[in-house]
């Protein structure tokens, strides 16, 4: 996350918590915040989608003219380079996660790879594929269980600039994004949105991905314990209050 993302985060963040909590939540949350760098609990939704050519096409065509619009799938940094001699640049741009502006050139060193939309050659949206176990670890992803050998695949990341946001854009990358994972031969793809990210929530219940379950990273100082619990079977995102105030009941 940038720096202005962040402190706009922290202010937004700050505001809901006192709304819905009061000052008695705002100051539990500061407390939580203040051995965080200690002790932290972080809880996940895990969510699942299998991979679709026509991935929401038909209720959302992007509004942004298709002439304008172009993607491309970037899977190194050589390749970001040829695109940005063409006036594509990516790799530099504030966004929610490219923390430093150095992170994108980093994770495209460790294998992951970009799926970027552009609006004539403007930086519009883009969404990551994790390949691998390998490159899951090394860019420290939440170790969610995939399946990578049975053709299983990791995606995160999603931003879309907001000069852009609320026309399609995110669809469309999604849909052209699996287009490329259906000619690599994947079939599921499969993701982690924290129980507090309203964001993440909006766009997998818009996309249809389901719930197969739940995971919990516990962090103390240097160590780290991730869990999964799964459902018996897949819900829908509708369910998931109920999920949460059932586990609450016990
Ligand atoms: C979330 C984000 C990627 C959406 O991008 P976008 O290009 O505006 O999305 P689209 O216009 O393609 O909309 C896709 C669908 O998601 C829904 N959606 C988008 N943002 C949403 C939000 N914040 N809350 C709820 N739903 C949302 C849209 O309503 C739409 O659904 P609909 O067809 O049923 O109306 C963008 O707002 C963003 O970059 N946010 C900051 C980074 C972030 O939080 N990323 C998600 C965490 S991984």
């Amino acid at each position: 996350m940038s720096v202005i993302y962040s402190i706009k985060e922290f202010i937004n963040q700050t505001v809901s918590i006192q709304k819905s909590n009061g000052i008695a939540g705002l100051l539990k949350v500061g407390l939580r915040f203040a051995y965080s760098p200690v002790y932290k609990t972080e809880s996940f939704w895990l969510t699942t989608n299998k991979i679709s050519a026509e991935f929401k096409s038909e209720a959302s065509k992007p509004r942004v003219s298709m002439d304008r619009l172009s993607f491309k799938v970037i899977t190194s940094n050589k390749e970001a380079d040829s695109l940005e001699a063409q006036g594509y640049f990516f790799r530099s741009h504030p966004t929610y996660f490219n923390h430093g502006l150095t992170l994108y050139r980093k994770w495209l060193d460790l294998g992951a790879i970009a799926c970027c939309t552009f609006v004539d050659k403007e930086f519009a949206a883009i969404n990551w594929i994790i390949p691998s176990r390998k490159t899951q670890s090394a860019i420290k992803a939440a170790p969610i269980k995939i399946d990578y050998e049975k053709k299983e695949i990791f995606t995160r990341s999603a931003w879309s600039n907001p000069k852009y946001r609320g026309l399609g854009i995110y669809y469309y990358t999604g849909r052209y994004r699996n287009r490329y994972l259906l000619e690599k031969g994947c079939i599921v793809s499969k993701g982690v949105v924290a129980f507090d990210n309203k964001n993440g929530r909006g766009i997998a219940t818009a996309g249809g991905s389901k719930l197969y379950g739940t995971g919990k990273l516990t962090r103390i100082l240097w160590w780290k314990n991730w869990k999964e619990q799964y459902f018996p079977k897949p819900i829908e995102w509708s369910e998931a209050d109920n999920y949460l105030l059932s586990l609450k009941a016990k």
